[in-house]
């Protein structure tokens, strides 16, 4: 049977590093509050100018496509996955395609958020599988420091963010016992709004009676695409109902994980490595003991990059492998879950 395999993975992030203490210096919070919280201590983030959300994923990828033995020439199909492109439209992957001198292979940009990389995965993973392509190159990137309120107002979500990238690149195995065993996918845009950046968008307010959205001023504010109002109520920062989000994150991370798992006959005990979506340190905890997985099962890293969205899994999966923490013949399990809500799992034999 052929399947997709991860045949190189790299992460890149910002030599710069923003402590919980840095941050105090623009807003009032404290130190303990966030690692409470969160778990995070500090994060990385990318020079003002210099770096990109392309230029980190092109780091990351120049080290995947490395590790798999290959040259960027070699790449016949890119999947880039992030909610802080460089511009509105194009997307990053022809950003890549154009800075890495690929041949003018597809490129497509995935919007989903936390979950974009499991997303991304997946359809390579189809691409791979139906055998249209053999060496895909997959790629989580952000820089969300250039699109956050750091003042007092937007501490709820600021202090979680951080930038960085991670990419892998697929290719096909006939081996009985590697590779992407499954994806599972899944939405719900009930709750659209309450983890969002509504502007720029095209919605003019067309969602805010319906949806009774509290935070969102009706009447002319939605009447352009970006105006000084919108700036104004901060609606160009992104928006989130952390509780809520949450509450919600908790009981999905389980669900999916456990579909993966049944999904190929395998339990929680086989697991040798959960590797969560780093969103907030206290929603991988407390997946781990609702699943009964111990310390060695689940790997963490938010403590040091914050909640990086898309690029958070393949940097976390990269940095467990380096630590040989996963090994080969390992069963690995990438799960997320974000804005949308969107929510995501996958199994793969390393
Ligand atoms: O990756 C995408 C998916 N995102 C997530 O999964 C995030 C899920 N949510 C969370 O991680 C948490 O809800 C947060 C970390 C965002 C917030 O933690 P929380 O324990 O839910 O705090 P809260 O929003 O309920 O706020 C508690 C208090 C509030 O003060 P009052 O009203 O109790 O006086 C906030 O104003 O903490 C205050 N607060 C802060 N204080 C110091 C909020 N942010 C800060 C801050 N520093 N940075």
């Amino acid at each position: 049977m052929l399947r997709s395999k991860i045949a190189g993975i790299g992460m890149y992030v910002p030599e710069r590093v923003f402590t919980n203490q840095d941050m105090m210096q623009f807003m009032d919070t404290t130190d303990e509050w966030i690692q409470e919280r969160t778990g995070i201590k500090e994060r990385r983030f990318a020079h003002r100018t210099n770096e990109t959300t392309t230029t980190l994923g092109v780091e990351a990828a120049k080290i995947a496509i490395e590790r798999a033995g290959i040259t960027p020439a070699d790449i016949d199909f890119i999947v880039f996955a992030t909610l802080s492109p460089d511009y509105y439209f194009p997307g990053c992957g022809v950003l890549l395609q154009r800075a890495m001198k690929m041949k003018d292979v597809g490129a497509l940009d995935v919007r989903n958020q936390c979950s974009g990389f499991v997303y991304a995965m997946s359809v390579a993973d189809q691409f791979i599988k139906s055998g249209m392509y053999q060496n895909i190159l997959v790629v989580g990137a952000e820089k969300h420091s250039f699109g956050l309120d750091f003042s007092t107002r937007g501490r709820s979500v600021s202090v979680i963010f951080g930038d960085g990238a991670g990419a892998v690149v697929l290719q096909p195995t006939q081996k009985e016992n590697q590779g992407i065993l499954s994806t599972h996918l899944h939405s719900e845009g009930t709750n659209a709004e309450i983890l969002a950046m509504y502007n720029p968008g095209t919605h003019a307010n067309h969602w805010v009676k319906e949806h009774k959205l509290a935070n969102f001023n009706d009447g002319e504010m939605g009447d352009m695409f970006m105006s000084h109002a919108m700036i104004d109520d901060a609606q160009n920062f992104p928006f989130m109902d952390g509780p809520s989000v949450f509450k919600t994150a908790v009981e999905k991370f389980p669900q999916v994980i456990l579909e993966a798992l049944t999904a190929n006959n395998l339990t929680t005990t086989d697991l040798n490595m959960l590797i969560p979506h780093q969103a907030n340190l206290r929603i991988a905890q407390f997946v781990q003991k609702k699943l009964k997985l111990n310390d060695n099962q689940v790997f963490n890293n938010i403590q040091k990059y914050g909640n990086t969205t898309a690029a958070s899994i393949p940097i976390a999966l990269c940095e467990a492998w380096q630590e040989g923490k996963i090994k080969e013949g390992d069963l690995v399990c990438l799960a997320a879950f974000g804005s949308g809500f969107t929510w995501a799992s996958a199994l793969l034999r390393w």
